[in-house]
Parts: structure tokens; sequence; C-alpha cells
């Protein structure tokens, strides 16, 4: 086989060819799906007369190719495994090509398939070419006009992108709807759902008046699941409205809830598709985390009709166009709706332990890509995440104004046009008179900065000189980052009086909260008229995805807990504070040295938990210990003994020293009242459940009592799901086998529980873990063909830090096992769930080389492009 060859970005040339407009039939049958396209094609003006024409095509069946209705003759057309050119073609022409695919074997999910018999598609990044014959390329846009013919029985339900506008009988119990879509799309949004499916039905009046149906379609039995989904769809479309000033433009809007999806969702236009897990929810099968997500993927995906349909992007270098610009709109929605706080705290949290983790590794790209072998290895935490931020430091360089006219502009300007990153940054600079271009730098590197802050106060002259370093690693692609332009957002508080200081920077007033521009390496922001010797609050509501350090002690952090005026950065006090203690014991741990717990962090929670706190779910943040994940982030090699180790230590010393306080809390917190998703109850069942954590630390009868009875009572998933974690993870097997069985029992038909009874078994400490993984992957519910069970299972166990880095290599072999077993199905999963695997160098020299000997063993076998690429940058 030959080597996979990467593509570049510099390498882009526009299309020689453009469509404009796409007619395809498909006579759907799991085998031989015959799928028909008439293409209708024109030169581009700037390209010469005798270009050829390219369509990619992989494993598709070609049956019959012409053009103006004559068929080509076998020299006209050459094929191979990636592909047909055309030599001679007119300067505008219909093609007509009949090929014919299998979607009942396609278990990449990429393309057409089936998924519990039903017919889907995915088809970005690349997937419409295993459809059919095209130049499958973002920046080519057609009209599409599609007919669906189906067993009437099988299929009783036939959907497109778009409006129906014909339907009618077929000979031999078949039948058929077509679909039209008048809004120009790139292939990639192209959507076809067949098979037997139920509807819940709505109604959406948008701004200007115009009534729209709105639907999710999902089988019979997950009716009842679909209330919050659309709740959620319902405010998106209203906020985007009232934000953003954009209305929905078609007459209906599709949800399916898919059970076989490699993602979250996907935004074809007018009909997206969804994995269940993204759609289905109610109060007994789905937790509050499930709730949020479900709102936020809703909402992501609903946005994306603007930021990615009506405006896309020219080629795949450009993905963060959309997905950083879309992630950052939903992230928004979610504050709006929800405790703003919260929202930032957690994805946070999330961002600096997953994404700065693969901003460190070998895999690290900046937010734009300039070269990938396999397209699907680039959605990643960088392109969506770090992308949002981009968004986000923009939004907040140019202010919201000049931000929304800018948005205004680039939706105006580039509407229905396939557009690059500095399309949009250049919107930006213009409403905003702002000269961004080494800001444009967030686009082209990669790493994580890091900015070594520290601060004097002169007494004598009242001032306060606060200087900032930055430093931006080197990476793979990149061995001498430049100086980022980075909005550092801050306060000084003053440390006597508890109090913010006015902040009073070159001669200007400015509030007591304020954003410097950080440019150089290296500058010092002198402060005057500072009364008392302050306590500097920074990076606050973290704006900018950066590294800070700064040589807090503890009395400075358990002052901020308490007094610093923003939320955010007292929820990253309570963070810094625990790191301190956690370095401490991890470097006790290591040294042999007994455990201490510092008890003036144990104050610092003390107070916390005596103050009555008005956000409980920032205080449920604050009170949960950073994830070993986190700790690990901020080690230079990670001893992953000592930090489960001294993580656990400072749990239960919590839970020893507070006890009372917790259990105060958790029975303050509990209540009967029916199951909501509102922030109000979101907030107290997540207080109540990290107090019933830090009990179940103790590991005494009562918390036990406790958690059991909470399982017992079978209020609502979060409770019961929390409860029975605790409980299968405290190690008392004699209370988690009788639990566990009847959770398995109870939901043994429901996939999406079953998933969460997979995870919350592999995700415990116990060592025999890794055998409890090799069984469950022969349980009945299990299957590596389905990607929510091979997350729910082998992801979970890689990222179970103790078990998944046994010193004996055994999890390491276990999850290389599954990736060449995956790979033969499903290579984009395969390539993400080698992903720890691929972290190696962070670890000791045992672990290391025990990584390494996997990652060689599965580079010896016949390998996708995704895996390929992912083990290549590995070894690299
Ligand atoms: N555009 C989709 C979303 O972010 C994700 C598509 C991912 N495709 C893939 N092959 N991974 O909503
Ligand atoms: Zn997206």
């Amino acid at each position: 086989m030959s080597q996979p060859q990467p593509v570049y970005l510099s390498d882009y040339q526009p299309p020689a060819y453009r469509v404009t407009h796409t007619a395809l039939t498909f006579d759907l049958d799991p085998a031989r799906t015959c799928v028909e396209a008439r293409l209708t094609v024109e030169r581009h003006p700037d390209a010469e007369a005798g270009t050829p024409l390219y369509l990619h095509g992989e494993q598709l069946t070609l049956e019959a190719v012409s053009i103006d209705g004559e068929p080509l003759a076998d020299d006209a057309y050459r094929q191979n495994d990636k592909g047909l050119t055309i030599d001679a073609v007119p300067a505008a022409f219909t093609l007509e090509t009949r090929v014919r695919i299998a979607p009942e074997a396609n278990t990449a999910l990429e393309g057409l398939y089936q998924s519990n018999g039903m017919y889907c598609t995915q088809c970005e990044a690349e997937g419409f070419r295993r459809i059919t014959f095209y130049p499958d390329r973002p920046d080519v846009m057609a009209v599409f006009r599609v007919t669906v013919i189906g067993d009437a029985r099988r299929e009783p339900v036939l959907l497109a992108n778009g409006n129906p506008v014909e339907r009618g009988e077929l000979d031999g119990g078949r039948h058929f709807v077509t679909w039209e879509d008048p809004h120009p799309k790139p292939a990639y949004l192209f959507a076809l759902v067949a098979g037997d499916l139920a509807c819940v039905e709505d109604r959406f009046t948008t701004m200007s008046g115009r009534d729209v149906t709105l639907q999710i379609w999902v089988e019979e039995e997950n009716l009842g699941k679909t209330d919050h989904a659309m709740a959620s769809l319902k405010r998106a479309m209203r906020w985007d409205e009232e934000r953003y000033g954009r209305e929905y433009d078609l007459d209906r809007f599709m949800i399916v809830a898919v059970n076989d999806f490699n993602m979250g969702a996907m935004e074809n236009k007018g009909l997206n598709i969804f994995n269940a897990a993204a759609v289905l929810t109610h109060p007994d099968t789905a937790t509050d985390g499930a709730f949020q997500q479900v709102e936020g993927i809703v909402a992501h995906e609903y946005f994306h009709n603007w930021s990615g349909n009506r405006v896309t992007c020219r080629d795949w270098f450009q993905l963060s166009l959309k997905e950083g610009f879309t992630v950052f709109r939903d992230q928004s929605f979610t504050a709006d709706s929800n405790s703003s706080a919260l929202k930032r705290i957690q994805d946070v949290a999330f961002f600096r332990t997953a994404q700065f983790a693969e901003d460190a590794g070998p895999t690290a790209h900046p937010v734009r890509p300039e070269s990938y072998i396999e397209i699907t290895n680039f959605y990643t935490l960088t392109v969506y995440e770090k992308g949002a931020e981009v968004v986000r430091m923009l939004k907040n360089l140019v202010g919201w104004d000049a931000f929304r006219r800018g948005s205004d502009l680039y939706f105006e300007r580039f509407d229905g046009q396939a557009v690059t990153i500095e399309d949009f940054v250049g919107c930006m600079a213009e409403t905003s008179g702002q000269d961004l271009s080494q800001f444009m730098r967030w686009y082209q590197q990669a790493g994580t900065p890091e900015i070594d802050a520290h601060g004097e106060y002169d007494y004598v002259n009242a001032e306060y000189r606060l200087t900032l370093r930055q430093r931006t690693p080197a990476t793979a692609g990149q061995q001498a980052p430049e100086p980022l332009h980075i909005p550092v957002r801050m306060g000084l508080i003053g440390t006597k009086s508890g109090h913010d200081l006015t902040l009073t920077l070159d001669g200007e007033k400015r509030g007591c909260d304020t954003v410097l521009h950080l440019r150089e390496p290296e500058q010092t922001f002198v402060f005057t008229d500072v009364a008392e010797a302050p306590t500097p609050s920074l990076l606050r509501h973290f704006s900018a995805p950066v590294k800070l350090h700064f040589p807090y002690s503890r009395e400075d952090l358990a002052f901020l807990l308490t007094q610093d005026s923003d939320g955010f950065n007292r929820w990253e006090a309570s963070q810094r504070l625990a790191m301190l203690a956690l370095n401490d014991l991890i470097a006790a741990h290591r040294n042999g040295v007994e455990k201490v717990m510092d008890s003036r962090v144990v104050d610092a929670y003390r107070t916390l938990l005596d103050a009555p706190a008005a956000d409980k779910a920032v205080l449920a943040e604050m009170l949960r210990l950073p994830s070993e994940a986190y700790i690990a982030e901020h080690q230079p090699l990670v001893d992953v003994d000592a930090i489960h180790a001294a993580r656990e230590f400072v749990r239960q010393s919590l839970g020893f020293a507070l006890r009372d306080a917790f259990e105060t809390l958790y029975r303050a917190n509990q209540s009967d009242e029916p199951y909501a998703p509102t922030p109000e109850q979101i907030g107290r069942r997540s207080l109540k459940n990290v107090a019933l954590g830090y009990l179940m630390a103790v590991e005494d009868e009562a918390g036990i009592a406790l958690c059991q009875a909470q399982f017992d009572a079978g209020h609502n998933m979060t409770d019961v799901r929390q409860a029975l974690t605790l409980l299968v993870h405290s190690g008392r097997d004699d209370l988690s086998a009788p639990a566990l069985k009847a959770f398995g029992d109870k939901w043994a038909h429901d996939p999406l529980v079953m998933d969460q009874w997979f995870s919350l078994q592999v995700s415990r400490p116990q060592a025999e873990v890794l055998d409890r993984v090799k069984y469950l992957m022969a349980h009945p519910a299990f299957s590596l063909r389905n990607p929510n069970k091979v997350r729910a299972l082998l992801g979970t166990f890689a990222q179970n830090r103790v078990n998944f880095h046994r010193l004996d290599g055994a999890g390491y072999t276990l999850l290389a096992d599954a990736v060449i077993e995956l790979d033969r199905l499903n290579p984009e999963m395969a390539a993400g769930l080698m992903t720890p695997l691929t972290r190696w160098r962070r670890f000791d020299d045992t672990r290391q080389s025990l990584m390494r000997a996997e990652l060689e063993r599965i580079k010896d076998r016949p390998l996708s492009a995704n895996v390929f690429e992912m083990v290549s940058k590995a070894l690299g």
C-alpha cells in the first residue's frame, strides 16, 4: 500500500469547474443502493479550456457515465481508488453518472450507511465522495434536488434537505419523495434519512413573521424524550435572532436521532443528523450534564445554519472559521440561558485539561493547520475549542458592538460563499478600525503560550508594577514562535480592605477591571495611585487560552477565594489553592514521606462551606478538586500513581475534617420536587452530589447509607448515577455488585443508559478494572461498531489513569488491540481512541517504552490513513 500523502494549505487552487445544479436519485437497498446523479457543470471563467474534470469518488461501483446524454467511451475517462478524471469536456454541460453502493457494509459511518436498519448519511468532511462522483470540496456549491425511493413499509419516512416537493407510490411496494433545497450548498451539507421513524412537531415564528415547522425524528420508543431538545431549539432560534440578527431561512427544520454516529451531530442544511445521545433526554435516563449537553449541541448545529452553511469554508484548513465561531456562539447561548459563571468554569476546566494536553503532544497543530493527511483527524479540541477562545478574544478586543457589526458584515458580504479566516477577521478589523495582524498569529501558531507574571508594590510612590513575560513553546511545525497579542483581563484587590481598587494606568482611570494588551515578549504595566498593597486577580474569565504563572501564596489564594469580585476567579483561586496542596502531596508521595494535609487549605474550604453562596453550582465547582488529568497537565513529568494518591488523600482529608459540614450541605440541598433541568435545580443537585462524594470518601457507614438511599430512591438519573458511581468506586463490592446488577437489568433495553452503565464501571480505581473491560467487551449490549459504546467502555478506560497506565503495560496492550481491530471497521473512531497512547512522552521511562512498543506494534499493521497519521506523528 502506498503511504498516504499530506495536503497543504499553500497548495490551494480554486476549482476549475463549478456545479450549479445537482439532481440525485437514490434507489435504496442495503447491499446495492443505486445512485444516479445529474450535475450541471460550468468551467470557471479563469480556467483554461481543455482542463480535465476531476471528480472525487471512493468505494463506488460505476455503472454508467455520460455527458449531455452521450455515454462516454471507455478511453474518455480514467478511474482510480480516489476518483475519476474526464479529459475533454465542454465549457458547460450536463454530466450523468450511475453508481452502486452498499450502505449495510459501511462501518466507517461516513457516506450513506445503516444504523438500526435506518438509512442515514454523514458527509462532512469528505463523505459525499462515497455516495457519488462529485467535486467534493466545500468551495463547490450547488442547488440540490433529491429523490429518495424506498420500501413503503420498511422506510415509510424518506427525508432530505430542504422542502418536499413531490411524493408518490411506485410498483413493488416502493414509494418516493422528492426534496428541493433552494440554498446552494457544498456536498458536505447533503443529507438523506430513510426509515421507520416517528416525529414530534412544533412551530416557530421567525422575527419577520415566517412560520417554520420544527420536527424531531426518532424511533417510536423515544418519542417521550424529545421535549428538552425541542425547547432548546426554539430558544436557540430566538437567541440567534436577538443576539446576531440571524433568521431561519427554510420552511422546515428537522433533527433526526441515530444510534450509530461518530460525533455529536451534523448541521446538514434543514436536516440536522444527531447522535441519539445528543438529542434524547428524560429525567429518568439522562443526567443534568446530558441535558446541558443536548441544549448546547442543538444550539450549535442550529447556529451553523449561518456560521457554516450560508457562509461556509473555502477549504478544510479553514474549518475553525465555522467551528470556532459556532462553538463561541453556542457557549454564549448556554451562558445566557443558565449560570454564566458556571458555563465558563466548565468550559475552562475542560479546555485546560484536554486542549492543553493536545497542544503539548505530538498531534499539536495551529487553530488553522497548514497540512493534514486525513481531515477527519482535525475535528479537534484545538480547531473547535481553542478556535472558540480565539473568537472570544477577538470579541473582547474589539468590543461587542464592533464584533456584532463585524458579524453582520461577514454574513452580508459573504452570503452564499466559501471563504477564509482572513475574511472573517478582516470584517472585525474593518468595523473596529483595529489592526489585527499580530492577532492572526493565534490561528497560525500551535502550543499553549505561558505567561510569567510578577508584581511589586511600591509603598512610597503608591505604585504597583506588574510585569508579564510571554513565551510559546516550540512545536513540531514551529521552531520559533512569535509573540502573540494576548488580552489579560485583571483587577487589583486591596489586601487589607478586601475592596476592588480603581486602576489608573498611564494616567488613565480604568475602573476596577481592565484588559491589558500584552504584545511584546515582556511588558511592565505601572498602576499609579494604588492606595494599599494589592493582591492581583489575573486572567479573569480566562481572557486568553494561556497558562499564567504568578507566585501566589496560600494566603493570597485563600483571600481571593472569598474576596475576588470576579466569580470565575474565585473558582480559579480554589483550583490554584488545591493545586498547591496537591503538588506538596505529590512530592511527599514520591519521596516516601508521610502525607500531611495543609490546614490552611482545610480552613479555606471550611470558609466556603460556612459562607452562604449565591450560586450553588459555582460553589459546587469550587469544592470539586482538579481532576487527575488536569493535575497531570501541570506536571513536567506525569507521575500517575503519585497524582492519584495525592488527590485521594486530599479528598479523604477534606471529607474527614469537614464531614459534618458536608452532611449539612447534603441535607440542605435535598429535595423531592419534580425534576426540571433549571439552573437552580442543577446547582442544588450538583452541590449535594459533590458533598456526597466527600461523605463517601470518609468510608463510614453513615455516608454509605446516604448514598445507598439516594440510589434506591431513584429520583432522577443525576442522583442515581452519582450514587451508583460512588458505590462502585468505593470498592465495597458487597454494595456495588447488587446495585450494578439492578441498574443493568432495569435499563438493558436503553442503549444510552447502558453507555453510562459501561463507563461508570471502568472508571473505578480498583485494579480488576482491566479484566472488567475485557469481560464487558463480550457483553451483548457492547459493540465495536457503535461509537457510543466504544467511547463509553474503551474511551473511559483510557481516561482511567491508574488502570490504563498500569505498570505491566496491560492497559496499553488492551487499547492497542482495540485500535487495530476498530481500524478495520471505523478509522475515524480508531484514530480518536488511540489518542492517549500518543502522549507517551509525558510519562516515566518505563511507561514510555511500554507505550512506544504498542505504537510500534500498531504501526506495523496495514492501517487506515487516519491511524497512520496519528501513529506517525506520535512516533515521529
Ligand atoms: N460539523 C459537525 C459539527 O461540529 C461535525 C462534523 C464532524 N465530522 C467528522 N467526520 N468528524 O457540528
Ligand atoms: Zn460544528
